[in-house]
C-alpha cells in the first residue's frame, strides 16, 4: 500500500515537472516573436540597403522601366507588403535614376507615360514631369527619388522606407 502510494506521489511528481517544462517552452517559443516585434522597430529604423534589380543590359538606355525590389526593412511577416516598385531610367548619357513607384499624395501606383514623358496618377489626377516633380494636381512634393549604382554588371537600388505624407487638414 505504501510503496503504491509512492509510486502514485513520483508519478504526479514526474507529470507536474513535464507539465511546467512543456509550458515553459510554449511561453518562450510564443514569447520570442512578441520581443522581436517590441525591440525590431529600434534597431531598423531608417534602415537603408542596396537590392540588385537587374543586369545593366536588362535596361537599355532611354527606356524607363517599372522595377521590383524587397523593402530594405524586411519583416518576417511582411509578405506581399514587403515589396516595393520603381521606376528606373537609364539615361542616354549612362546615368541611372530612379523613382518610387507611390504617389507622393496617398501611395497610389504612378505610371510612367512614355509619350507625354510624365508621370500619371491614377487616384486622383496628379501628374509628375520626367524629373519627378509635380506637374499637376494634389501631391504635395516630388516623387522619392531612389540612389543607383551599377555593381558588377549589376543594377542596385538603395532602398529606403517610403517616406509617409503627413495629412495637414
Ligand atoms: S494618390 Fe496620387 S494624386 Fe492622390
Amino acid at each position: 500500500m505504501k510503496q503504491e502510494k509512492e509510486i502514485s506521489e513520483s508519478r504526479r511528481n514526474f507529470l507536474m515537472k513535464f507539465s511546467l517544462g512543456l509550458g515553459g517552452i510554449a511561453a518562450l517559443l510564443a514569447g520570442i516573436p512578441i520581443l522581436g516585434a517590441l525591440f525590431q522597430p529600434l534597431i531598423k529604423k531608417g534602415e537603408q540597403k542596396w537590392r540588385v534589380v537587374g543586369k545593366l543590359t536588362d535596361f537599355a538606355k532611354g527606356e524607363t522601366q517599372l522595377i521590383k525590389f524587397r523593402n530594405a526593412e524586411e519583416d518576417a511577416w511582411a509578405g506581399v507588403s514587403a515589396k516595393s516598385a520603381g521606376w528606373l531610367r537609364h539615361k542616354e548619357n549612362g546615368e541611372f535614376e530612379c523613382f518610387s513607384a507611390n504617389c507622393t499624395h496617398l501611395g497610389c501606383p504612378v505610371r510612367w507615360e512614355k509619350d507625354a514623358e510624365l508621370f500619371m496618377c491614377p487616384c486622383h489626377g496628379g501628374v509628375y514631369y520626367k524629373d519627378g516633380t509635380v506637374a499637376a494636381g494634389p501631391p504635395p512634393k516630388s516623387l522619392t527619388q531612389y540612389s543607383v549604382r551599377v555593381n558588377k554588371g549589376n543594377v542596385e537600388v538603395k532602398t529606403a522606407p517610403i517616406p509617409l505624407t503627413k495629412i495637414t487638414a
